[in-house]
């Protein structure tokens, strides 16, 4: 057997480096090296313990909602923007949900607390677009850790129903992005219905156009109902249910309708983090109608069995560098994963609670 040369011998060693290098970048992406990640089980762990426990077989944040049908109804401008087949000239259906945010299933409407709109379109070509979208412009964090942090330092304490204020203030101390987020939501109406909410993707995301030119992208979904927002100060005195009834009722007197306006960032707009909102003037345009038109239970509607993953996105459509919307799909992905695996529940909108705390 001839011994190995010096040049066999280097491309040994070529090889083992390669080898390892491959290894490790295997180890480091499965998370067994480095500094621990946070898993989307962490994060339903900590969503639960702020919720004082399990709400088996609902969604972990979200809990309570209400399934809706209907149509987007591109006019074509959106193409200016994205190549996606959603926004050629066409109609298109949609899954949605309705929700407040949360997890206990069984909590009031009452609560100066998201309310939220998530949807699927489908377009014949096969692709999908997800979105989860809340009532605000911004968002409280732009971490996932922050968000964790944020879960365990809320928990309401048992005795007041509300936040104790020794384990807030030093998690607000040391996260002062929270304070836009309470200045907005002390000051913003809470929509009365929601019919006549505007519902925004508050993460930015990256648009491409047929000329393959890319620019990044906030959208929200304006209503064409008005109606007085809900009166703050007497917030525990509303109806458990209020929002859902109204909606109902609404629903079977006449559709809804939101239009979908897409916001283009300007250079110096941040796109990383939820928590800074754009303002001042922007290039923006109507890209099309929004109809729902019927509202049904979970346990009829098709969406209970929706993640509405807002990282599945349709071609012409992809994430930004926004950290938030990994973390989301990782966490939406355990979510869904647990409350299948439970045995889904029957919609709790007008069911009398399972012992669970009502706020
Ligand atoms: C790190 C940040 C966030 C985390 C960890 C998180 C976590 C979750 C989880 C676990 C669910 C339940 C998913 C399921 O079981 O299907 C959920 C639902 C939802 N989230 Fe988030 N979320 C985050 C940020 C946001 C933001 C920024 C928005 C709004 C733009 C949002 C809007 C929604 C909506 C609307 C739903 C309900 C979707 C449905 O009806 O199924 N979330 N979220």
């Amino acid at each position: 057997m001839p011994l190995p040369t010096r040049i066999n011998l280097g491309a040994f060693a070529l090889i083992g480096a390669i080898v390892i290098l491959i290894g490790g970048a295997f180890a480091w992406a499965a998370g067994w090296i480095g500094p621990r990640r946070i898993s989307g089980g962490d994060v339903i762990e900590a969503l639960e313990y702020n919720g004082g426990g399990q709400q088996p077989g609902y969604r972990r944040a979200h809990a309570k909602g209400l399934c809706f049908t209907g149509s987007f109804s591109a006019n074509g401008d959106g193409s200016a923007l994205s190549s996606a087949r959603v926004f050629k000239p066409g109609r298109y259906p949609v899954v949605g949900r309705f929700s407040v945010a949360g997890g206990n299933p069984f909590a009031s409407d009452g609560r100066n607390i998201f309310h939220s709109m998530a949807l699927a379109i489908k377009t014949a070509d096969g692709q999908e677009w997800r979105l989860a979208m809340d009532h605000t412009p911004i968002f409280p964090i732009a971490d996932i850790a922050s968000f964790v942090a944020l879960q365990r330092a809320s928990k309401p304490d048992p005795k007041t129903g509300k936040p104790s204020p020794a384990v807030m203030k030093p998690f607000l101390a040391a996260h002062p992005e929270v304070k836009a987020f309470q200045n907005y939501m002390a000051k913003a109406v809470l929509p009365g219905s929601f019919a006549t909410a505007t519902y925004y993707s508050i993460n930015a995301f990256r648009f491409t156009d047929a000329q393959n030119v890319t620019r990044f992208v906030r959208w929200q979904f304006e209503p064409e109902a008005t109606g007085p927002g809900l009166d703050k100060k007497h917030l525990d005195q509303l109806p458990r249910d209020h929002l859902f009834n109204e909606m109902i009722a609404r629903t079977a007197k006449a559709p809804s309708r939101w239009h979908l306006r897409l916001v283009v960032a300007n250079p110096q707009d941040v796109t990383d983090k939820a928590t800074i909102a754009w303002t001042g003037p922007h290039r923006n345009l109507d890209a099309g109608t929004l109809t729902i038109d019927a509202v049904g239970p979970e346990e009829t509607g098709a969406c209970r069995d929706l993640n509405f993953d807002p990282t599945i996105l349709p071609a012409g459509i992809a994430v930004s560098d926004d950290p938030l919307l990994a973390a989301r799909s990782k966490a939406y992905s355990s979510s869904f994963t647990r409350r299948a695996g439970e045995g889904p529940r029957a919609s709790a909108v007008g069911q009398h609670s399972n012992g669970g705390n009502a706020r």
